[in-house]
């Protein structure tokens, strides 16, 4: 699938929460479902063109032709106003709202291994929000995200920083424990990524940064490898994302610090705030 359609498809997933948000809860279909649909009519509407032998003229028609086949209209107000009468509209929804949802979720299979469900912690108006991978033993036992190995050590990383972990927000790509700390399969990231999605258009930071590959690649929606995506600044919805390696990983690989350290310096001349290392004598 091209990059401009899968950024369309994304924009588009966005725009649906957005609207689950302000109360239009109607629109609740599965993402991944619908994605899939996307997909497909996709699909239809190039053997279509092909056969037809009509070109579509570069990626914006296409994408247009491809929301007016969809049904999904990029006017949202037209495609509310042919609705159902609106659910009672929400429009200060909060994160304990979809915290509630989260916890009864059952849409995947890690529902059935879990001990909690790992929402996530911080300040709800955070401007920087990490993004970790799915939580460990020790997350599923306390339900809160980054308190073993791995938390301590993203704890220093935010210490060094000149933060305190209550002055950001840590969340996960999946919330409940992928057994033997396995990474998540792409449904179980499918299914639960629309909750993270809410979670940061509610937060609304101004930069994310993304802790491993599972991470940023299902935010960025891309395969490319970690190495590659660290070390730069990515639009994410109009937020800033940069991609760093995972604590879990620097615990292993404590040669790859520096670079670590390299990144979260970015952040920090983003958010104003000074290196302590470089006033040190
Ligand atoms: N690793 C993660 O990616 N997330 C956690 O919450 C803990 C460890
Ligand atoms: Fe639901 Fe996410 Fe847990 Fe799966 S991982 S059951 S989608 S909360």
């Amino acid at each position: 699938m091209n990059a401009a359609y899968s950024r369309a498809l994304r924009a588009l997933a966005l725009r649906l929460e957005t609207l689950k948000i302000h109360g239009h809860d109607q629109l609740s279909v599965s993402c991944a479902d619908w994605k899939e649909d996307m997909r497909s009519k996709l699909k239809k509407l190039k053997s279509a063109t092909a056969q037809g032998g009509a070109r579509a003229q570069g990626g914006a028609t296409a994408q247009k032709r491809i929301r007016s086949q969809s049904g999904v209209n990029t006017n949202t107000k037209e495609k509310v106003a042919s609705l159902p009468p609106a659910a009672p509209v929400k429009a200060d929804l909060t994160l304990e709202d979809i915290r509630v949802e989260v916890a009864d979720c059952q849409k995947c299979a890690l529902a059935k291994t879990r001990t909690n469900t790992v929402f996530g912690v911080g300040d709800p108006k955070a401007r920087l929000v990490f993004v970790g991978e799915g939580p460990g033993a020790e997350e599923d036992k306390q339900g809160e995200p980054f308190v073993g190995r791995a938390g301590k050590l993203l704890n220093d990383m935010i210490t060094a920083m000149g933060l305190k972990r209550s002055d950001v927000y840590i969340a996960n790509i999946v919330k409940c424990r992928p057994p033997g700390n396995r990474d998540p399969l792409p449904e179980e990231s499918a299914q639960c990524m629309p909750y993270l999605l809410r979670q940061l258009k509610v937060i609304a930071p101004d930069y994310i940064c993304s802790l491993g590959a599972v991470s940023a690649r299902n935010l960025l929606e891309t395969t490319e490898a970690i190495g590659k995506l660290r070390g730069r600044f990515h639009d994410f919805e109009g937020m800033e994302l940069l991609a760093t390696y995972h604590p879990s990983y620097l615990l292993r690989n404590p040669g790859a610090k520096p670079e670590a350290w390299k990144d979260l310096r970015l952040l920090m001349k983003k958010l104003g705030l000074k290196d302590p290392r470089k006033n040190n004598g």
